[in-house]
């Protein structure tokens, strides 16, 4: 597994508002899709492109354009929806699928609620969105359920990774695909209730209000 903790200032800073809890979920929203903009670009750094031969208005020249299969982006129902707008900014030719992954609070235990994806992931880049990496099982759930559909690029964009998060995407996933982690921070620890801390708390709920 692969991890890329990105470091630069206006991450620091647009994450520090986000982890504040006055802030309002309008403002939290817009900054998630600015961040994930930020990370996006971090996440896309191998991306697969072919040649292509253009004229400009002076001369010809061998350029560079994305090949096909295009990638796919993968954001996790519901949290992970918040960050689509912000990578598809930055990707706008990307498909898209959907997975919807709900874990219960009490037991910790991961179902999968929904899903639209292509039935052959073989030689697709894929680019999952969760943004939180907290024990792990998730995204670890996400990331079997592509690689069963034949993919083997992967790459999970996060908000925030704890460490136990991490330790268990490597020990479940490790063996089976080469999995690359680009987050904004990696942070302490988890509570007894499985939160990242220090964190920004509940992410669907800060970006969609609490539903019951
Ligand atoms: N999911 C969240 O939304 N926040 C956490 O801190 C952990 C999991």
């Amino acid at each position: 597994m692969r991890l890329h903790v990105l470091d630069h200032p206006l991450i620091a800073h647009k994450l520090t508002v986000l982890r504040d809890k006055t802030t309002p979920s309008p403002v939290f929203r817009q900054l998630v899709e600015e961040l994930v903009t930020l990370l996006a670009y971090e996440a896309t750094r191998e991306v697969r492109v072919e040649e292509k031969e253009i004229e400009t208005p002076v001369a010809q020249t061998i350029g560079r354009k994305m090949a096909d299969p295009r990638p796919l982006v993968v954001p996790i129902l519901r949290a992970g929806l918040g960050m689509l707008e912000g990578m598809t900014r930055l990707v706008p030719t990307a498909e898209v699928g959907f997975l919807g992954m709900v874990r219960d609070h009490d037991t910790l235990e991961i179902t999968t609620y929904a899903n639209r994806l292509p039935d052959n992931l073989a030689g697709r880049q894929c680019f999952v969105l969760d943004p939180m990496l907290a024990t792990g099982g998730t995204l670890v759930a996400a990331i079997e359920y592509l690689l069963d559909l034949g993919a083997r690029d992967v790459t999970a964009v996060c908000l925030l990774a704890a460490p136990e998060g991490l330790e268990r995407v490597a020990k479940d996933i490790g063996h089976r695909a080469e999995v690359t982690i680009v987050t904004a921070a990696v942070d302490e620890r988890l509570d007894e209730h499985a939160y990242i801390v220090p964190g920004l708390g509940d992410a669907g709920d800060r970006l969609y209000g609490v539903v019951d």
